[in-house]
């Protein structure tokens, strides 16, 4: 312990140094997606944000679209220091946490009640468990409901027998598609277009914004609104490094990043709407929204994924979250 204050204090001065030779702390933010998606223009934000607020002692710079790391090497290069932040779906980062719980189908109701979880208690512990990671969260980013397409039409839980769908690297989502009877594809985000296009996958998930951002649409012939599930992220850094930082430097970032999320969240919801327009107006993909009744069978086909998990996720956690949620409303008549 007495080390660690010690070490911690040596980090502090080696900081105080580097800044009086005018060398600015640089912090390299990669991440998977591209920059016009509401997590890639957050990131700028907060790039921007930091270092006016430190003046440029801070340099934040944000390497989008896989460019250094992708999918399975982002978090080990996180947590070796080659990187010092990144904002990984929840889904990625289910292994390192109870993370899956936000994988699980048809969990909120809507966003408010997704945001009363994740900004209470419930969220606050699950980022409190990375710190054993060698990983410290600093906020929530939101990127909506998921959507289910594929090249042939979704209509019915029935209609998903035997299409080979990708998921994230998470349990819970290979789960969800085996309960449809379908056979759940790992693969990294930048090579969902490529795959589908040679027809290696047969569909996938994602929001809209994802959708239309990183041009799924085009080939994909058709999508259900089933809103089945949620994708938002953690933005995490590399412990040590933020640990070494001296404390009135986290709270100008931990304010820059209390800004950022701010944006970022008003442009998730912003652009979810504008990419369901744009993927209709664009034409290549037929869009079919599902009646209640619908709805209801595929909430009834999914469900079972929450008992196959309790035990994992933990029971009295889960039950706190339908605690939470319950009376904020139903999925059938979320927005998208
Ligand atoms: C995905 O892999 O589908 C998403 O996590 C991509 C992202 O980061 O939005």
């Amino acid at each position: 312990m007495r080390f660690q204050r010690l070490l911690g204090g040596l980090m502090a001065m080696v900081f105080v140094a580097s800044v009086a030779a005018n060398e600015p702390v640089v912090i390299k933010f990669s991440l998977v997606v591209s920059p016009d998606t509401p997590k890639g223009r957050a990131a700028l934000r907060f790039k921007q944000l930091a270092e006016d607020a430190t003046e440029g002692r801070v340099k934040v710079e944000v390497y989008p679209n896989a460019e250094l790391y992708d999918d399975q090497e982002e978090l080990k290069a996180l947590q070796t220091g080659a990187v010092q932040m990144l904002a990984p779906s929840l889904s990625k980062l289910a292994p390192l946490g109870d993370f899956e719980l936000f994988d699980l189908p048809y969990l909120f109701p809507n966003r408010k009640a997704l945001f009363a979880v994740m900004d209470g208690d419930v969220g606050a512990a699950l980022l409190a468990k990375l710190e054993s990671n060698g990983i410290h969260g600093l906020a929530y980013w939101d990127n909506g409901f998921k959507h289910m397409s594929a090249n042939w039409p979704l209509r019915t839980p029935a209609d998903c027998i035997g299409l080979k769908l990708r998921v994230q690297s998470s349990d819970v989502l290979k789960a969800q598609m085996r309960a449809l009877d379908a056979v759940p594809v790992v693969m990294s985000f930048g090579a969902v277009r490529g795959a589908l296009a040679e027809g290696l996958l047969d569909g996938t998930e994602n929001p809209l914004s994802n959708l239309y951002v990183g041009k799924i649409h085009e080939v994909q012939k058709h999508l259900i609104m089933s809103g089945h599930g949620y994708l938002g992220y953690a933005v995490i850094v590399n412990k040590k490094f933020w640990d070494g930082l001296p404390p009135p430097l986290h709270t100008v970032l931990e304010q820059a990043m209390v800004e950022a999320t701010r944006y970022q969240r008003e442009l998730a919801q912003r652009e979810t709407e504008e990419a369901f327009e744009k993927i209709k107006a664009a034409g290549t993909t037929k869009v079919y929204v599902p009646t209640a009744q619908v709805l209801s069978s595929w909430r009834q086909a999914l469900l079972p994924v929450h008992k196959k998990f309790e035990g994992r996720i933990g029971k009295d956690r889960l039950v706190a979250v339908y605690r939470i949620t319950a009376g904020m409303g139903d999925t059938e008549s979320r927005p998208k």
